[in-house]
C-alpha cells in the first residue's frame, strides 16, 4: 500500500467482475465502497462476500452518493460506452474491461471526455501486464532476435460458440493488444477473411492480416471450430525466432537460434543461401498474476495522474482494428485503413 486507499465502486459482478474485485480487495491499496449490478442475484453474491460494500442497481446513485475516486466497469461490452460516459462525466477515474467500446467513434468520445474531465481512463488489456509478454517486449528491445520481421498468433478452441459477437471480437482483443504493445506501432491497414460455419452471420473462424508502416506483418487466426486448444505467438526476427505458448505451464517461451544465412560463395544468391540451426533456449520467467499487476497499475495511475500503459488511446486503437477486421470481411477481404488520431 502506497497512500490513502482509492475509494472504488465496481459495476458488473458477473463472471469476470469477481476476479477484479478479489484483486482490489487483496491489494489493500483500494477501498471497495460500492457495487452496482442490474442483477439482484449478483448483488447478493457481492454482499455475501464483502458485507461492508454498498450494493445497488442504481448507477446514478452509486456515482452520486459514495464519494468515489474511481469506478471499475466489468459489464458486457455493449454497455461499456454508456456506463463509462456516466462515470467520466461524474469526474471519477474509470477502468473499463476490454473491449473499450463496440465502435471507434465511441472509444474516441470516451478518450476526449476523460481528457476534458482530467480523469484516468484505462482499459483491461490484461496481456500487457502478463510477465511473459513483458519479458518478450524487453527481449525484443535487447536486439537478440534482430529486427522483428513478422508475428503470427493463434487463439483456437472447440467452442464456446457465441451468437452475440463474432470470434474476432470475442477472442482477439488480447492478441491485437499484444501485437500493438510488442511492436509499438499501429498498422496502417488490415485485411481479413472469416467464415460463419456454425451460426449464420457470426464468423466463428477468422484470419486477419495487419500491415504495418515499417513493413512488418502480423497474422491473427482465431476460431471456435478447431480440434486443439491453442494460445500461441510466434515472432520471426532477422537473427532468431521466438515462440510463446500460453498453454505451457512453465516453459512458456522458446527461443530458436535459427535463420537463413548469407551467401558464402559466388553462386547465384538463391542457390547459396544457407539454413542456420542453432541452440534452443527456454528462459525462466517469474510469473506474477497479471490481473493483480493491472489493478495495481490502475490504482497507481489514479493517484499519480500518470497515463496508464493500456490507456483509452490504446483501447481506441484496438477497437479500430477489431472494427476494421469486420469491415474487411464484409468487403470480401479488401484492405481497410486503420489510422486513428485523437
Ligand atoms: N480480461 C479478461 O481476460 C476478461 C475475461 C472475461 C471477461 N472479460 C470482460 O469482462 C466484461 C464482463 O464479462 P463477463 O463475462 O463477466 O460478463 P457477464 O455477463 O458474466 O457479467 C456482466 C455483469 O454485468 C451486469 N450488467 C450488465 N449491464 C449492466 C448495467 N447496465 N449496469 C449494471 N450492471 C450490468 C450483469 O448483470 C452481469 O452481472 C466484458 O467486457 C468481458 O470482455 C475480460
Amino acid at each position: 500500500m502506497t497512500g490513502t486507499p482509492v475509494r472504488v465502486g465496481v459495476v458488473g459482478f458477473g463472471y469476470w467482475g469477481p476476479n477484479l474485485v478479489r484483486n482490489l480487495d487483496r491489494l489493500g491499496d483500494a477501498q471497495l465502497v460500492a457495487a452496482c449490478d442490474l442483477s439482484e442475484a449478483n448483488l447478493a453474491k457481492i454482499s455475501a462476500l464483502y458485507p461492508s460494500v454498498e450494493a445497488t442497481t442504481d448507477l446514478d446513485r452509486m456515482l452520486a452518493d459514495y464519494n468515489l475516486d474511481a469506478v471499475v466497469v466489468a459489464t458486457s461490452a455493449p454497455s461499456h460506452f454508456a456506463i463509462a460516459s456516466k462515470v467520466i462525466a461524474a469526474g471519477k477515474h474509470c477502468f473499463v474491461e476490454k473491449p473499450l467500446t463496440l465502435t471507434s467513434a465511441d472509444s474516441e468520445a470516451l478518450v476526449r471526455a476523460a481528457d476534458e474531465r482530467g480523469v484516468t481512463l484505462m482499459v483491461g488489456h490484461l496481456m500487457e501486464y502478463h510477465s511473459a509478454i513483458n519479458w518478450i517486449k524487453n527481449h525484443i528491445a535487447t536486439g537478440d532476435l534482430g529486427d522483428v520481421l513478422y508475428v503470427y498468433m493463434q487463439r483456437l478452441n472447440l467452442g464456446k460458440v457465441r451468437t452475440e459477437e463474432n470470434a474476432f471480437w470475442s477472442l482477439a482483443p488480447h492478441d491485437v493488444s499484444i501485437v500493438l504493445y510488442l511492436l509499438g506501432e499501429m498498422p496502417d491497414s488490415v485485411s481479413a477473411n472469416g467464415a460463419a460455419y456454425v451460426t449464420p452471420g457470426v464468423q466463428d473462424t477468422v484470419f486477419a492480416n495487419l500491415h504495418f508502416p515499417s513493413g512488418k506483418m502480423a497474422n491473427i487466426h482465431v476460431s471456435w471450430l478447431d480440434p486443439h486448444k491453442v494460445r500461441k505467438l510466434t515472432i520471426v526476427g532477422t537473427k532468431k525466432m521466438l515462440v510463446f505458448d500460453d498453454m505451457e505451464a512453465t516453459e512458456k517461451i522458446w527461443i530458436y537460434d535459427r535463420g537463413v544465412g548469407e551467401p558464402t560463395s559466388a553462386l547465384s544468391y538463391g542457390e547459396d543461401l544457407t539454413l542456420r540451426f542453432g541452440d534452443i533456449t527456454v528462459p525462466f520467467i517469474k510469473m506474477t498474476e497479471p490481473l493483480g499487476l493491472e489493478v495495481q497499475h490502475f490504482l497507481d495511475c489514479c493517484r499519480s495522474g500518470e497515463t496508464p500503459r493500456s490507456d483509452g488511446r490504446d483501447g481506441l486503437r484496438v477497437v479500430r482494428i477489431l472494427e476494421a477486421v469486420g469491415e474487411s470481411m464484409a468487403a470480401g477481404g479488401a484492405p481497410v485503413v486503420t489510422t486513428v488520431e485523437v
